[in-house]
């Protein structure tokens, strides 16, 4: 099978290292890549966003199957195009992927499969945006009602931040999302959807604030780790059964069923799941610890997925133990991040097997140098019997790590070693 995967990401490195150890993957490409992608695969440059550029050189590569890993291109149409050129794609499409397009549309599809999550309203006028507000808080969240990467959501107890936020968004011409706040520990459930079969992935946890202790602004994400001990395994199979089986099958009812990667992101709470998001993809960085675990080949899961035949193959198998992910992350990332600073240490080491280290914002010098490209720089994935273990391969493996003005927060799955976390 010839399989080219989509994105410049962690979370594409991550995929192309665990597609390569499928045996059925013959040949393996990666558009546009990073310079981690090129060790593993044979990188093409190509607007990831063009449906018409991604089909053309799918076809040119003669894939057998294209992985598209950010919602942009999943949100434009990239895998319409691609099936319309007759390859298989793994990622929904464009109706589909309004799931996490418009997050009104996602909770319209919550609130007819009957699916917990946060009361919200939309305002889209400065004059709405005060009574609002009212209605709300504390602690008030505040969303852009769009594709932001994380970056675009406040969750704050200060009415005025709350405010500045929601009045920055509606200047900029996004409407705002408000919602209730949800309580509880969060939970990202990864299910390879295809139609109404669901066939859920190891839990996760992602640590989106930038600082130590949930500390700072939002990022995209700053670490993660798998499986959640604290986590009954029968909360996994209420999510399966309440949130993501009603929702998958709500979608093929409304004429868009939903192919690929359904991502619920949860808070588990007294009265149990209650959604805070879905997404249209796997997500980064937790993607990067859950198939560090995978056993079972990646290209047989994605390629039945993407052909509607995932009710025939074997459910996933994983290995024992726990992975973590940790985000190296430039200089004043989230705001905007220092560029073009030269990397020490991130090289591949035959000897190491607890851990590894994927590009997520990295370009080559002309010199040859490794150079930091993106605000989330690296992340360093560690493995180990247990959580404690899988923590501490992974910071060893990053003091030998060098980037100047990088930051990275030391207590990823820390709560979790720690017993800090109930539900
Ligand atoms: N882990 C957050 C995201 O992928 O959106």
């Amino acid at each position: 099978m010839r399989v080219l995967v989509i994105g410049s990401g962690a979370r594409e490195h991550a995929l192309v290292l665990a597609l390569r150890k499928d045996p059925a993957v013959t040949a393996l490409f990666a558009a546009p890549g990073n310079p981690g992608t090129a060790l593993h695969a044979q990188n093409h440059p190509v607007d990831p966003s063009s449906g018409d550029s991604v089909a053309a050189l799918a076809a040119e590569l003669s894939a057998d199957l294209v992985v598209v890993g950010p919602e942009v291109p999943l949100v434009l149409g990239v895998a319409d195009a691609v099936r319309a050129a007759g390859i298989a794609c793994f990622g929904p499409s464009a109706a589909a992927a309004r799931i996490e397009g418009s997050k009104a549309f996602a909770k319209d599809v919550m609130t007819a499969a009957g699916v917990r999550t946060a009361h919200s309203e939309i305002v889209d006028t400065p004059a709405e945006l005060d009574d609002a507000l009212d209605r709300f808080g504390p602690t008030w969240v505040v969303k852009d009602d769009g594709l932001a990467a994380g970056k675009g959501v406040v969750v704050t107890a200060d009415r005025l931040a709350a405010r500045d936020h929601g009045a920055e968004l509606l200047e900029q011409g996004h409407p705002v999302l408000l919602e209730s706040f949800l309580d509880g520990p969060e939970v990202s459930l990864f299910c390879l959807v295809d139609g109404e079969t669901v066939v859920p992935l190891l839990p996760a946890q992602d640590h989106k604030r930038v600082g130590d202790g949930d500390t700072g602004p939002n990022t995209g994400g700053m670490g993660a780790y798998t499986p959640l001990p604290w986590l009954p395994p029968e909360t996994v199979t209420a999510i399966v059964d309440d949130v993501v089986k009603p929702v998958a099958a709500e979608m093929v009812r409304r004429g868009c069923p939903f192919s690929g990667l359904l991502y619920a992101g949860l808070a588990i709470g007294a009265a149990g799941p209650a959604v805070v998001e879905f997404n249209c993809r796997f997500g980064d960085p937790e993607t990067q610890a859950v198939l560090a675990l995978l056993d079972s080949p990646l290209g047989e899961l994605l390629h039945a997925t993407a052909t509607g035949t995932l009710a025939e193959v074997a459910p996933p198998r994983w290995r024992d133990g726990s992975a973590i992910t940790v985000v190296i992350a430039a200089e004043n990332y989230p705001g905007r991040p220092r560029l073009g600073d030269v990397i020490l240490g991130a090289g591949e080491s035959a000897a190491d097997a607890t851990t590894s280290v994927m590009h997520a914002g990295t370009a080559l010098r002309a010199d040859g140098a490794l150079v930091s490209a993106g605000g989330r720089v690296l992340n360093v994935v560690g493995t180990g019997a247990d959580l404690a273990e899988a923590r501490a391969n992974a910071y060893a493996r990053i003091t030998g790590i060098k980037l100047p003005g990088s930051h990275f927060r030391t207590d990823i799955g820390l709560a979790a070693v720690e017993d800090r976390i109930t539900v």
